[in-house]
């Protein structure tokens, strides 16, 4: 029965934060509580939470999460959640550490020995998607994620649109899929022409076609199209996610287990969504702790579909990439399309905590583009 000691958070380049949690034996657990844009908000909520967990039972992951949730008087949303997820992932690790086992031993047991990838490109042109795709095939990915289009108008011309299609067309050609972004860049009256012109093309899905607070038009776009449709980046916990299967609105969920609740959550949400026949593709631009909460996840999960990682994304420079701040980045490697399971404890990452150290204490907050 470990009491928890200590919660610290780090902030590391390019956007992300850590979280440790050490027990009274001195064992520890990490998280990831990145909220891209809203550092110091986390960090904030992370200070008040701690006050609350100091001294309770690192094993009692369940009573901290519904604890942690409900005090307070105010639930969800990014800010609270985020915080959680960096509590619950770490408290994931630290339990499957101390009892030696890889953390999806703890939620069932494997049901696949390696794990579907996708990464993405980033450029706005044909010829920069060209090269970038190729990069990414050199590199082991049968699958990308790209952007539909810069920010439209609410009715643009309907010749904004075209370019993406081209783009998609360039992709496919290298015999490569691709998911299309609308990233919450596309209003109503252009989503639904966006959509029918992609669907001859055959986009793995599309994705937020609209912002995720419409959902009476995204179940509209559902029923216009049979491209499948993405989205849960925005949603932060199983009620948020409720009402889009309810009501048929969307095929692949994408919850972000840095936003939802952690492992926890993201466990529930997807055991929801093999009710609804919908598949689960976790969300995840962020960083390595995230990314390997995923896959704990991911291989323990019956409807699980692909899984996003950040390897080169545009957000990433330098020293500052999925491959940074472990021992064993090695687990990254792609080959034909998947990553293999990690099989050592905890989440089967080993943090470098001297680099993470060393360079957290001059990090500067991220602060979003746009
Ligand atoms: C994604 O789906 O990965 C994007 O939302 C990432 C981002 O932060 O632009
Ligand atoms: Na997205």
């Amino acid at each position: 029965m470990p009491a928890i000691r200590e919660l610290e958070y780090f902030r590391v380049r390019p956007r992300w934060l850590f979280v440790k949690i050490t027990d009274e034996e001195g064992r520890v657990g990490w998280g990831e509580a990145s909220l891209e844009g809203h550092t110091q908000a986390v960090e904030g909520c992370l200070d008040a939470y701690r006050e609350r967990i100091l001294g309770l039972d690192a094993d009692d992951i369940e009573h901290i999460w519904q604890m942690i949730y409900r005090f307070g008087f105010y639930r969800g949303g990014p800010v609270l959640m985020s915080a959680l997820s960096g509590i619950d992932i770490a408290l994931w690790d630290l339990k499957a550490r101390r009892l030696g086992v890889p953390i999806y031993q703890l939620l069932g047991g494997k049901l696949r020995n390696r794990i579907k990838v996708y990464a993405w490109i980033g450029g706005d042109r044909p010829g920069d998607v060209e090269i970038q795709a190729k990069g990414r095939q050199a590199q082991g990915f049968k699958s990308v994620k790209m952007n539909g289009t810069e920010d439209l108008g609410w009715l643009d011309s309907p010749s904004a649109l075209q370019g993406c299609v081209e783009r998609l067309k360039v992709v496919k050609s290298l015999g490569m899929d691709a998911g299309i972004d609308f990233h919450g860049r596309v209003h109503k009256p252009m989503a639904k022409q966006l959509a029918k012109l992609l669907e001859p093309h055959q986009p793995m899905f599309i994705e937020e076609p609209l912002l995720s607070e419409h959902i009476e038009g995204i179940k509209a776009l559902s029923q216009h199209t049979s491209t499948p449709i993405a989205l849960g980046e925005r949603l932060h916990s199983r009620w948020d996610v409720k009402p889009y299967l309810e009501s048929a609105a969307v095929d692949i969920l994408q919850p972000d287990v840095c936003h939802v609740g952690g492992i926890s959550e993201l466990r529930r949400i997807a055991n929801m969504c093999e009710a609804y026949d919908v598949a689960l593709a976790p969300h995840c631009p962020l960083g390595p702790i995230a990314l390997a909460a995923c896959v704990q996840v991911d291989a323990s999960t019956a409807n699980f579909a692909i899984q996003e990682m950040s390897l080169g994304i545009h957000y990433n420079v330098g020293e500052a990439d999925l491959t940074s701040y472990t021992k064993n980045p090695e687990v990254w490697d792609v080959k034909d399309g998947y990553i293999d399971l990690m099989t050592g404890p905890g989440l089967g990452i080993e943090i470098d905590e001297e680099w993470v150290r060393r360079v957290s204490k001059d990090a500067e907050p991220w602060v979003s583009p746009g």
